[in-house]
């Protein structure tokens, strides 16, 4: 058991961010990753059409011997999260947007989330953020387009540019120190982020995550304990075109059919 693959699933590339952190804190772990780009973005779905999908993506994970789940999807997360844990025995490890360690870093006292409509519109979210009002001020933004374009391996450019400066100048404006991706996406275009804000911290959570994940498989006694390194990854998209996850991989990986 404890040689079975941990699964993960996003609606496209996005969640390879969060895999890519994993796999350097838990290189033993064999892993299986679904990448449901046909479905994407999961960012402006119905929560009913949402949950449906992400009841499939487990289904899958679960046909393929997956000990556990990574929800790699900040909009997945918290809007389905506690439905999949109702409805299926294995143990899920989520992603959701940093707002903790932002609200303890800031000293501005404002701070800035960037993040799907269907992350910024869901009620596990609002609880959240809700929670820190009184230590900080929240200004969020719905990145409309931006999954779009790093789905297509767009990841700088004028484009890119000038859509990121829509949401992130009113942040800037507004007096922010800390910027959190609420977007699995997000961390792949940190670069171009990091050039607009300059010396605000931008802040992910993949790593908090991949730690979350690995005390996890540790309580469950499902760690792999195995020392060699050449554990064994296995990649499925739920779209024909897989230039933006080779691109990402390198092409290293066989990317498989996944009829959604
Ligand atoms: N990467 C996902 C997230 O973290 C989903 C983005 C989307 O498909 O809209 O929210």
């Amino acid at each position: 058991m404890s040689s079975s693959p941990v699964g993960f699933f996003d609606s496209g590339i996005g969640g390879i961010s969060l895999w890519m952190t994993v796999n350097e804190i838990l290189p033993s772990e064999n892993t299986v990753y679904l990448s449901d780009s046909r479905n994407c973005p999961y960012g402006n779905k119905p929560i009913e059409y949402l949950n449906e999908i992400c009841i499939k993506n487990t289904e899958f994970l679960i046909s393929k011997g997956c000990k556990t789940i990574v929800v790699a999807c900040n909009t997945a997360t918290t809007n389905s999260i506690s439905l999949l844990r109702e409805n299926f025995d294995v143990p899920f490890i989520g992603i959701e947007p940093a707002i903790k360690p932002a609200a303890l870093n800031s000293v501005s006292g404002k701070i800035g989330i960037l993040a799907t409509k269907g992350t910024l519109s869901s009620t596990l979210f609002s609880q959240t953020s809700t929670s820190y009002l009184d230590e900080v001020e929240l200004i969020k933004k719905d990145g409309d387009g931006l999954v779009e374009l790093i789905e297509k391996g767009i990841f700088d450019g004028r484009v890119l540019n000038n859509l990121l400066i829509k949401y992130l100048k009113p942040m800037i404006d507004f007096g922010v120190d800390q910027i959190v991706l609420g977007c699995t996406h997000y961390p792949f275009i940190k670069p171009l982020i990091k050039k607009i804000v300059k010396d605000i911290n931008v802040i992910d959570c993949n790593e908090a995550v991949a730690l979350q994940l690995k005390n996890i498989l540790e309580i469950n006694k499902l760690i792999n304990s195995r020392t060699s390194n050449n554990s064994n990854h296995t990649f499925f998209n739920s779209s024909p075109d897989n230039s933006t996850i080779n691109k990402i991989l390198e092409n290293k990986y066989e990317i498989f059919n996944f009829e959604s």
